[in-house]
This record gives C-alpha cells, sequence and structure tokens, in this order.
C-alpha cells in the first residue's frame, strides 16, 4: 500500500516516534510504501510532500518536533478544500491516511472521513484533553519539564521569600498544571476547570508565609478568575485567532502576580515555561506510547479499519471511532482536583 502520513497542530514530542513505528512496521510486515505530507493539513491540501522511508526515520526516535512539519491549517475553513485534498491525495497515489494530532486535527480527520477519505488517526497534545483515551504522548515530557523547573524555583523562591507563579500551558484543561503542581509540591494549583476566587489565593499566600515557607502556585493559561469568567479579557495574549477560532492564551502568571503583590504586599514574580514544555526528546514513557500508537496505527490501515483513532486504554492500545475521541474534551473533574487541594496554603 501507499500510506501517507502528516502532523498537524502544536508540536510535541513523540510526534517522530510514531512516524518512525508507522514506517519501519509498514516496511517490514506488509512491504508499504510512503509520502510525507508537510506542515499538516496544509500538506494534502497544497501537495506539499516530502519522501518518508526508512532512512528518513533512521534517528529520530529521541528527537522532539516532527519531521514532517506541522501547522494549524484548517481545510474547512478554505473553499474548496476538501475536493483540493481528494484530489492532491490521489495525485500522489495515496491508499490511506495516517493523521497525527490533537482535537482540531482529528476533527478535520473525521469529517473527512465522513465524506470517504480512508484515514486513521493518532492523538497527540501535550495538554492531555482528548477523550477516548486514557493518555496523549507528550504530556508525560511536558509534566516532567514542568515539574523539574517546579523544583528549580522553590529553592529561589526560599532564599527570597517571594511568591513564584509558574504558568505552563492548558488551554481548556488543567492536566499540565495539576500532575505538575502535585509532582512539584505546589501550594496552589489553578486550573481552566474550576474559575479561582483571588481572595481565596491570597488567603494561601498569606498562610504560607505565616509558616515560614515561600509560596510556588501553578496556573494553568487558560485559568480564569471568579469574577471574569464573563471577561477573558484577564487571560488573552492578543485577540488574534487561529483557524480552529481558538485564541492564543498567555498573561495569567503575570496578572495573577500584579494582583498577588498588591493584595499581600508580599514580592510575587512570574514564570512563563511556554513552549520549553513542548520542545526536546520526549521520556521514555511518551516515546513508548507514540511507538504502540504508531505500530497499531499502520496495522489499523491494514486491517481497513478507516475512521477511527488509536487509544490506550489502560496498558492496552485499542481503536475507538474517531468520532469519539474528539467529541468532547477531557476535563480534570473536581475529585482528581480535590487531591491537589489538600496541599494548598
Ligand atoms: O494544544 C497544545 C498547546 O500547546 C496549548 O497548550 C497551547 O495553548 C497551544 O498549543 C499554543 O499553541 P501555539 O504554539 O500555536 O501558540
Amino acid at each position: 500500500m501507499r500510506v501517507g502520513v502528516l502532523t498537524g497542530g502544536g508540536d510535541c514530542p513523540g510526534l517522530n516516534a510514531v512516524i518512525r513505528a508507522v514506517v519501519r512496521k509498514g516496511v517490514k510486515e506488509y512491504g508499504d510504501e510512503f509520502v510525507g505530507f508537510r506542515d499538516g493539513w496544509k500538506g494534502p491540501l497544497e501537495g506539499l510532500t516530502m519522501p518518508l522511508g526508512i532512512d528518513q526515520v533512521r534517528g529520530i526516535l529521541p528527537r522532539g518536533g516532527t519531521i514532517l512539519g506541522s501547522s494549524r491549517t484548517n481545510p474547512f475553513s478554505i473553499e474548496g478544500g476538501v475536493e483540493q485534498i481528494k484530489a492532491n491525495l490521489a495525485a500522489a497515489g495515496v491508499d490511506a491516511l495516517i493523521a497525527i494530532g490533537g482535537e482540531d486535527t482529528l476533527g478535520v480527520a473525521t469529517k473527512l472521513h465522513d465524506l470517504g477519505v480512508k484515514v486513521v488517526g493518532v492523538p497527540k497534545t501535550i495538554d492531555n484533553d482528548l477523550s477516548g483515551t486514557d493518555f496523549t504522548f507528550g504530556f508525560d515530557t511536558a509534566v516532567n519539564i514542568a515539574s523539574e523547573a517546579i523544583d528549580r524555583l522553590h529553592t529561589t523562591a526560599e532564599s527570597h521569600h517571594r511568591v513564584l507563579v509558574v504558568e505552563v500551558m492548558g488551554r481548556h484543561a488543567g492536566w499540565i498544571a495539576l500532575h505538575a503542581g502535585i509532582a512539584g509540591g505546589a501550594n496552589v494549583v489553578l486550573i481552566p476547570e474550576r474559575p479561582f476566587d483571588i481572595e481565596e489565593v491570597c488567603r494561601y499566600v498569606e498562610t504560607r508565609f505565616e509558616t515560614k515557607y515561600a509560596v510556588i502556585m501553578v496556573v494553568s493559561e487558560g485559568a480564569v478568575p471568579i469574577e471574569a469568567e464573563d471577561d477573558s479579557g484577564m487571560t488573552l495574549l492578543t485577540g488574534e485567532k487561529d483557524a480552529f477560532g481558538h485564541v492564543r492564551l498567555g498573561g495569567i502568571g503575570e496578572r495573577l502576580a500584579n494582583e498577588i503583590e498588591a493584595r499581600t504586599g508580599k514580592e510575587a514574580r512570574a514564570v512563563v515555561l511556554g513552549h520549553i514544555q513542548r520542545g526536546g526528546t520526549p521520556t521514555a514513557f511518551d516515546r513508548w506510547l507514540a511507538t504502540r500508537f504508531g505500530l497499531q496505527a499502520i496495522g489499523a490501515v491494514h486491517d481497513g479499519d478507516f475512521g477511527t483513532m488509536m487509544a490506550l486504554r489502560g496498558t492496552s492500545i485499542v481503536r475507538v471511532p474517531l468520532s469519539e475521541g474528539t467529541a468532547e474534551l477531557k476535563l480534570v473533574s473536581p475529585e482528581e482536583y480535590a487531591e491537589a487541594e489538600v496541599f494548598f496554603g
């Protein structure tokens, strides 16, 4: 078979491990040929391809990013986009497509499958907010990077008796903040799922200083204060939207630090981890998960299991309908958040 592969959306450690596993198993077990589509859905949309074979995947297992490039191109926001994709897939002689991406990329894959494109999906996102799978690869790496940063911040916060507010990624879901916050011993964790009360946050700060310790606060970029629930202005860095209608987030860490300093008189600084969380080599767990997703995805192509997404359930990799994986976001539950709350203040 001739199989196309693309990676879309924000990059994520482990993408290359998936590509490698797909190609290695495809060539060895099925005698497949591959076509790499460049830069997410832009590749099939504009006919941008690159060679993809054993030579291209050699040595990429530990490398972050994606050798195929990525973009947030949405073919459904472009007139005639779907027809263009179908025509370009046919021109490249592609029998099936493997799309590796998050809610947006796999949302496009779901719709294309409904329109007759033979596609299987592999879930990725450092945010870990895709339903249908217990974990997405990239998340473990992001959490490890964030918790290592928190460990480092503890000693400097203590030395200077400061509040350090660590802003981590997480647009709609607070998984990174929650896991890194618990792993790093944060004193407050603020997530998008639970609008925070700034007065309560300041009380935690005061209590913490009473015990002569400094404060490490972890906040998801998408967290909002209760009073600003209808005024997302507090979290927006710019009003700019991408092709999927998402605004660019950022700035909540700085806003919080300023507010805490003004209200409590304690010195507060913000640290924004940003894209550091997405770059560099994947953890062993993410390489393991990404590899197994890749092996299963090429298997699904050969079983004719189109319209499915690979998913981790317990320790097994299973195939679920793409629509199930992208139907709704997986969010932190109040019970899971309550576990972190035990350590607040
Ligand atoms: O979806 C993954 C993610 O890293 C989010 O956590 C974040 O809001 C977004 O991507 C940032 O995207 P970009 O790199 O395009 O600014």
